[in-house]
This record gives C-alpha cells, structure tokens and sequence, in this order.
C-alpha cells in the first residue's frame, strides 16, 4: 500500500474527525476535539501528531502531545474495511461551530472501502510520534484507553506497551 505519513495540522480537521468517528474504541470531547481544541493542542504540540495518507485520504491519524515529563498518544485510528464504496459523512455541528454562530456541515469523503488495517500502518503512525517525542527529551509515554477497547488494549501490548495495574485515571473539571 502507498500511503504516506505526514504532520497533522488544522486543515485535517474534518477528515480526522469523521475518521475517529467511524472507528470505535475513540471517545471524542465536546471541547477538546472541537475544531478550536484541537488547533490548540496542535499548536502547543507542534511536529507531533501524525495522519497517514493514501492519495488525497486520510487513512489513519493520531494526536500527540508532552507536558515536559511524559508523552501521550491519543485517538490513535486507522480505517476499517467497510463493504466497499466512497462513505461520505457529515460533519458534526458541535464540531463545525465557531464563536460566530454555525458553519455549514461540511461533507467529508473519509474512507474508500479498502482494508488499510493490519500493514503497517498504525504501527507506523505510533512510531513517529514516539521518535518525535524522543527528539523533545520526553523518555516515556502513555495512552488513555477505555477498559472496554479490548481489541484496542490487545494492540497494545503485542506492540509492547505495558498495562500499567498499579496506576488509576482520576479526574475532575477545572471549572467547578
Ligand atoms: C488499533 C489500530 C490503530 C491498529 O492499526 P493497524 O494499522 O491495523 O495496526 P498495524 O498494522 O500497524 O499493526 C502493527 C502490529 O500490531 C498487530 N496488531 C494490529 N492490530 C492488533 C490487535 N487488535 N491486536 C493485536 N495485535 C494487533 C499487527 O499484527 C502488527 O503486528 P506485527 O508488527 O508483529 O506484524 C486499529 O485497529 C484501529 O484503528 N482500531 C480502532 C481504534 C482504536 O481502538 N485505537 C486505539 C485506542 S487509542
């Protein structure tokens, strides 16, 4: 397959977005991976998030980023094989919306039906972001994933990531 990689930036909005859509295991934030939260992360992680390219398409993409101490991968996704042709969809309003009132949805042309998974390509993306942290001196880095993603998870680990058991995810809003 002759798929390239290259930097994200913000014009790959739509396409990553209606990609991480169409996969599951990716859960998508109303703020952070709105158009505005995503340009912000890239622009405060810039050189380290990645999508994979097949002619004009974008068959996989993920999102890095380091707070000086530790790297973190998210919505690490590559394209599924679906049952064959163009699937348009329709970007999401809470995702098309500026402070100016609504956008119009945009139509997205994502994936051609072609099995991209299993050649390479997430390994790939997963890669270069790591290479990319490494040049930063971040020497660790880790991935939030739903307990539930057990094909996620399984990815994981045969790629050698440890599932760390001694650690928990807490949370809480800055706001409130
Ligand atoms: C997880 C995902 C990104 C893998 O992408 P991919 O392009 O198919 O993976 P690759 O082809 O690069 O696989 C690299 C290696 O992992 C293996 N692998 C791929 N998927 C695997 C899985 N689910 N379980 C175990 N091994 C897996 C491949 O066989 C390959 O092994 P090898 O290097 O020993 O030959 C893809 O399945 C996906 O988008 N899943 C849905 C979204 C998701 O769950 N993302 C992770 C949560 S953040």
């Amino acid at each position: 397959m002759n798929y390239h990689i290259r930097e994200m930036t913000h014009r790959d909005y739509d396409a990553a977005v209606a990609l991480w859509h169409s996969v599951s295991g990716i859960g998508l934030d109303d703020n952070c991976d709105s158009r505005r939260g995503i340009a912000r992360y890239l622009k405060r992680n810039p050189r380290l998030s990645f999508v994979a390219c097949l002619a004009n398409e974008i068959i996989g993409a993920v999102l890095s980023g380091h707070d000086g101490r530790r790297g973190y991968l998210h919505h690490l996704a590559v394209a599924a094989p679906h049952s064959g042709r163009p699937r348009t969809r329709w970007g999401l309003s809470q995702f098309s919306s500026d402070e100016n009132g609504t956008v119009p949805l945009a139509k997205v042309d994502v994936i051609t039906g072609r099995p991209h998974r299993k050649q390479g390509v997430g390994k790939a993306l997963v890669g270069r972001c790591l290479r990319a942290l490494a040049r930063q001196h971040i020497p660790k880095c880790k991935v939030f994933l739903f307990r539930s993603n057990s094909e996620g998870r399984s990815f994981w680990r045969h790629n050698a990531w440890n599932l760390r058991r001694d650690l928990s995810v807490l949370q809480r809003e800055t706001s409130k």
